[in-house]
């Protein structure tokens, strides 16, 4: 490991791996915006004052959140078991780390919102598609199956969250943007590692890609289905149901899964 304050740009491929995707870079990574916080946000930060209609729509996304996050940290826990390296294991320990923090500030603001029960709660209000994306992608990683697990988690499911908190954050009330903006900046980490990783296996087996087209068909389609049933139950005026998707499609794009 290359230690503390390192130019990681100036390492060889190898090193720069090793460095990137360790718990010394994770926790130089978060210890700047996560020191300080009380459930990922500031403890002083006001509750907004919220109408009856808008706390039940926040609690309806933030029970799909925990969904999504709760996928995360029980693929990323498995994968540990299927990584082909040491690196991939502790970066993978690093983000079954993260993703037991999301699920956790997003249930205490669940409770904070007056949920008294969020494990009841939860899939009471949680998308059909959403579900099923989930027990897609353990089923992937129970199967071993290494390359279409870390796509469906790292680069399908990372670009879902981040295009939905995104825009979420934008004009959430102040105690849950805090929460997400600290969430955001994780799975940017995230997102980092399944195009490192999957861009080197693209390289090296071309034919990866029509294999990874053929899973992303199947699961773009429960992306937006997911978007679309949660999206029905808060009332999303239309314009934003149509940015949402294309931001969610331009994520992946831009990772180079056209
Ligand atoms: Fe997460
Ligand atoms: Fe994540």
């Amino acid at each position: 490991m290359a230690g503390t304050n390192v130019d990681v740009h100036g390492l060889e491929p190898e090193a720069f791996l090793d460095e990137v995707h360790s718990f010394e870079f994770w926790f130089q990574s978060v210890e700047g915006y996560l020191s300080g916080l009380d459930h990922g946000r500031r403890p002083e930060t006001p509750e907004a004052p919220l109408s009856g209609v808008e706390r039940e729509r926040l609690i309806t996304v933030l029970c799909n959140y925990c969904v999504g996050e709760t996928a995360a940290l029980e693929g990323s826990g498995g994968l540990i078991q299927i990584a082909p390296n040491r690196a991939s294991k502790i970066f993978l320990s690093t983000q079954t780390v993260d993703e037991g923090r999301h699920l956790e500030v997003l249930v205490q603001r669940l409770r904070e919102l007056g949920v008294e029960e969020p494990e009841a709660e939860i899939p009471l209000r949680a998308s059909r598609s959403l579900m099923e994306f989930k027990r897609r992608l353990l089923e992937l990683v129970r199967g071993r199956d290494w390359v279409a697990a870390i796509f469906a988690q790292n680069v399908i499911l990372e670009s879902m969250e981040f295009a939905v908190f995104q825009m979420h954050a934008s004009s959430a009330d102040d105690r849950t943007r805090e929460l997400l903006e600290g969430i955001i900046k994780d799975e940017r980490r995230h997102i980092g590692f399944g195009e490192n990783e999957l861009g080197r296996r693209i390289q090296e087996a071309p034919y990866t890609r029509d294999r990874l087209s053929v899973i992303r068909d199947e699961l773009d389609a429960l992306v937006l289905r997911s978007f679309q049933e949660t999206m029905d139950a808060v009332g999303t005026p239309r314009e934003e149901r149509a940015e949402l998707a294309r931001n969610y499609l331009r994520a992946v794009e831009r990772l180079g899964f056209a």
